[in-house]
Formats: structure tokens, sequence, C-alpha cells
């Protein structure tokens, strides 16, 4: 963080400023008195707008009233969703190699992750059923998976989604999904389709729970706006129990984020297409280098190139960091199968990322190890 001149590519956000008009749409806020207490489980013209939202972009038909809670942010969520599910001494299947504030909130409710690896299968990750089999025990209550996800880019296919709610109705396990990447998703019939929510696939009477989050869609990661969706019963825990933990998400930022989700289409998409772009410049860069494999990623922000030979991939990036001044983030911090790869995030611009791809290369040509 101190150093001058570093490539920075570790950070899990894109550069661009939130739109203009989400700002002004939070000072017009301020204005007309969205600076009070508002309900616990969010203003209800958000929590409507959501399920319009969902309506329209997802084709799913959603109570606002009582199977939406608006957080503090995807994180807010995963943390008050997953309190509500689980007990001391509990088990959770963790989808790895992952994002890892969902292992720590486990772990944080004095439960155990227990993560299971997407295995690379040629080019695509994979859900391996077997696995998720095996890692079960008599205190295991929830499978927690991230689609499109947090580092690899892997969209849960269709039979997997199948194969998911399944195993978990089969286990009486709580399935939550994190879908706070869902619209930046490179795969569909058109550029703006979101990856496919498991939402599509579930009833509302499943034990289901997505989180969700304002941050990557609409560049507000730093406004902390997200929302979770649950079966009835424990969307109203979450809403008392959001009481004790912030009480409700700010006013005023709720307010903003029904602008975004009114407005929000046209930016989103000459996001995408920058973000496209810069995913396969990115791709094409690094499939030139020799020891180097990447599976194209169809959703989020991250390609995850996995290096012959690399055991240690902390000492990888801190070398590169100090030699070359490119930041990027080790992939043994994304959990269990994330040795031996790095995680680049390609929401930069092209100024930054064509001196990066130059500098791993670079430094993947000397004897780094
Ligand atoms: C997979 C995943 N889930 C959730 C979040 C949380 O987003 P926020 O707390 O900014 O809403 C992130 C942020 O990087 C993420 O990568």
């Amino acid at each position: 963080m101190k150093m001058d001149g570093v490539l920075k590519l570790y950070f899990g956000e894109s550069n661009l400023p939130t739109p203009d008009y989400i700002k002004r749409a939070a000072s017009k806020a301020m204005e007309d008195g969205y600076t009070y207490y508002s309900e616990n489980a969010g203003l209800p013209g958000l929590r409507q707008d959501l399920a319009a939202y969902y309506r329209r972009v997802h084709d799913v038909a959603l109570d606002p009233q009582a199977e939406i809670v608006v957080t503090a942010s995807g994180v807010q969520a995963l943390n008050l969703g997953i309190r509500c599910l689980l007990n001391p001494g509990d088990e959770a299947l963790v989808l790895t190699p992952v994002w890892p504030n969902g292992a720590a909130i486990i772990r944080m409710d004095n439960a155990i992750p227990v993560e299971v690896p997407l295995p690379l299968c040629g080019d695509r990750y994979a859900v391996d059923f077997d696995a998720l089999r095996a890692a079960l025990t008599p205190r295991t209550r929830l499978l927690l998976y991230t689609s499109p996800s947090n580092p690899l880019g892997w969209v849960a296919s269709d039979a997997e989604q199948d194969g998911l709610l399944a195993f978990a109705r089969r286990h009486d396990l709580w399935l939550v999904a994190d879908e706070v990447y869902d619209r930046l998703y490179y795969a569909g019939p058109s550029l703006g389709t979101p990856a496919p929510s498991i939402l599509r696939k579930a009833t509302r009477r499943d034990a289901l729970l997505v989180t969700q989050s304002f941050s990557k869609t609409f560049c507000m990661t730093g406004w902390r706006l997200g929302w979770l969706i649950a079966r009835r019963d424990v969307a109203e825990k979450a809403a008392q129990l959001n009481e004790f933990v912030v009480s409700h998400a700010t006013s005023f930022i709720q307010r903003a984020a029904q602008s975004a989700l009114a407005h929000g289409e046209e930016e989103l998409l000459r996001m995408l297409e920058r973000l496209r772009d810069n995913r396969d410049f990115c791709l094409d860069a690094l499939r030139r280098l020799p020891g180097v494999t990447v599976p194209a990623p169809d959703g989020a922000f991250y390609v995850f190139p996995r290096i012959d030979g690399l055991i240690d991939s902390f000492a990888f990036c801190w070398k590169l960091l100090h030699e070359t001044k490119l930041g990027i983030a080790p992939g043994v911090a994304f959990g269990a199968g994330g040795e031996g790869s790095v995680r680049i995030c390609y929401a930069a611009e092209r100024a930054i990322l064509e001196p990066a791809m130059e500098r791993f290369a670079r430094f993947l040509s000397t004897s780094w190890d």
C-alpha cells in the first residue's frame, strides 16, 4: 500500500467511479429528509424496487415484504444470513477457491467451514459432487457457493445448479448462494443478460438464501449496500437480528440505490463492454506464457492463472511486487485449491493492464522460484 508506482491489480473493485446520477440521487435523498432511522429490513420502496428488478432481470417473483432484507453491504448480507442458519459446532461446506469472508463468517459463528475445492476439469472448473458427499457429516447444515465466482470467474452451469439444489434438498442443508457478481456475466445470449440465479430453479419454500450487493454492478463499493433473499422465516429473523447489528442500512443510500436500479442499465452495458475487452486482452497475454494455464472466466472481473511449479503463491506475489511493482493476489488466500495460482483483477484501464501484463511476463521469464 505504501509503495509508489505500484500497478494495483489486487483489489476486488472496478476503478470506475460511482455514476453521477447515483451521487445526485444521494444528495437529493438527503435534501428530501432521508436522514432518519428506517425499517430494519430496509425502505419498503427499495424492497419493492428490488422485487421489480428481479422480475425484470431474472424473471423471478419475490415478495418484497417477506423475502427481501436490505443490508449494509454484501458481506453484511452473508454475515446476517449465515448467523441465522448456524449453531456453534455446526459444519458448513464451502466451495473453494473463493473470497475468504464466507468461511471467516462461519468461524465467527463458532461453526466449522469445510472447504471443498472445485477441480479444474479441462478448461473449466466444475463442482465435485463426490467430494461434497464425502465431506458430509451429521453436523453439516449448510452449503455456501459463489457464482459467478471470485476469484475463478466460474459460473455454475445449469446442471450444476440442479445438482447443488438436489444435493441440498436430499441432505436437508441450507443452500447459500453468493450472487454479487450476477450482472458481470459474459456468456449470456447478449451482454447485460445476468448469470442465471438459483432463484429461478428453487421454490420460495426451499431452504435457500441468496446474498447480493450494489457494490459491483453499480460501482458502489464504498457505499456499503446489499440485500439478501431468503425463505420468509429466515428473512424475518434476519431483519430482527439486523436491529442489533446496524439496525438498518443508511437511509439516503438506500434511496439512491432505487435510482441505480431504475437507471443503471446503460452504464452497466458500457462497463461490461470494457470488462469483456479487458478480460480478452488479459487471457490473450497470459495464454502466450509457457507454463501458464488460464480458463476463460464467464463472470466477475478476475483471471486466475495457474502457474506450473508454483508452490508458494504468497512468496511469488511478494517477489513480483518488490521486483516489478505489480500487485496481484496470491491464490492461497482463497482457500483449498487456490495454491499454485494467482488472482489478477482486470477491472482497471488498459493503460494499467498493458504494462502489468508485460511486467508479469518478464517476471515469469526470470528464475522467480
Ligand atoms: C464473492 C463476493 N461476495 C461478496 C462481496 C462483498 O461485497 P460488498 O460487501 O462490497 O457488498 C465480495 C467483495 O469483493 C465478493 O467478492
